[in-house]
């Protein structure tokens, strides 16, 4: 059913209006109309999308979505990523700043793509090549559904252009979801793809890079360095890439490093270890925040920072870069998910 929706922009009272339709939450469908609402993990997380509802009436996704404080719920707050319209609304969100680099943002849109190659990456890190003709910028991700399953979020690891979207999906201890897309999608299995969604994805800002990621935040980080390598001017920047796992079996970033290290002026990577280290390894031990920080990068402040990974590491990395090495806050670009 099509339910019509009026947005009013909070700082400016602008007003706009748009429909949802195919049971969209509040936010795809103001997304996909062109409205930058503000969020980042559109998976009820991170409470970035909250708004009030003025009139109409609205489904709630989840019940208790980690992202609503109690004071959200004794204010009346919803998630608009959360918040499914079953009649004409009117509601008044929050909208981002007009992003400088967003001019080669695609709307999101839903798609179905065919997989057409796989393989592992590590024991537990799958990749998964989807074909699909659209476009995208590195650093972005996706909401994807396999045929009877649940959707996630995952980040595309190549660049645009090349008719196929990738994706690495790391298989999570207790997770169905990507339990099943490591162990059980098969070549020519149907994938629900909807996107492209974030912010934090390639900004063309002439400055050198670091890209610090843990865990499954690898993709959207071999992103960023793939959409580097292929800029103009590559040749003239600087990559630091430090990768965080558990173990030294975690770890595969040496691969994509080594692909695009020709065309870059220089690249080092970190690798880095928190569990089990045995006596020969010879990368860093610890957190990816101290290794970043032992790195001792002196120009910190004049790079642009791309950080991906679980919310304790992405926030054990920021707090360290705005806190502690003085970086501009819109130098570090990052999407939360939890
Ligand atoms: Fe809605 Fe994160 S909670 S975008």
């Amino acid at each position: 059913s099509e339910v019509a929706t009026r947005i009013f922009h909070v700082r400016d009272g602008e007003a706009h209006q748009f429909t949802c339709t195919d049971g969209d939450s509040l936010l795809r469908a103001a997304l996909r109309a062109g409205v930058p609402a503000t969020y980042e993990c559109n998976s009820g997380g991170c409470g970035s999308c909250k708004f009030t509802l003025t009139e109409g009436e609205v489904r709630q996704v989840q019940d208790a979505p980690a992202g609503l404080t109690d004071r959200d719920r004794r204010k009346g707050r919803l998630l608009a990523c959360q918040s499914v319209p079953q009649s004409d609304c009117t509601v008044s969100l929050l909208i981002d700043p007009v992003d400088p680099f967003h001019a080669g943002l695609s709307l999101p849109a839903r798609r179905v793509g065919e997989v057409v190659a796989e393989r592992m990456l590590t024991h537990d890190l799958r990749e998964l090549s989807l074909a699909l003709d659209a476009d995208f910028l590195p650093g972005q991700y996706a909401m994807l559904r396999r045929p009877g399953g649940e959707e996630r979020a995952y980040s595309m690891a190549n660049t645009p252009g090349t008719g196929v979207w990738q994706f690495h999906i790391k298989r999570v201890p207790g997770g169905a979801e990507s339990g099943a897309f490591v162990d059980e999608i098969a070549l020519g299995d149907a994938i629900e793809v909807d996107g492209p969604y974030g912010h934090a994805h390639l900004k063309a800002t002439g400055r050198d890079v670091v890209c610090i990621a843990g865990g499954s935040g690898l993709a959207p980080m071999v992103s960023i360095a793939r959409g580097l390598a292929a800029a103009a001017d590559a040749s003239e920047r600087r990559l630091d890439f430090f990768y965080g796992g558990r173990a030294p079996r975690d770890l595969c970033a040496g691969e994509f490093v080594t692909e695009v290290a020709d065309r870059l002026a220089e690249i080092t990577l970190v690798d880095v270890v928190s569990d089990e280290a045995p006596d020969d390894w010879d990368g860093a031990r610890g957190f990816v925040h101290e290794a970043v920080a032992a790195a001792g990068l002196t120009d910190l402040v004049d790079r642009d920072i791309y950080v991906a990974g679980p919310p304790p590491m992405t926030d054990a990395v920021t707090r360290l870069l705005v806190r502690e090495l003085k970086v501009p806050v819109d130098q570090i670009h990052y999407d939360r998910f939890f």
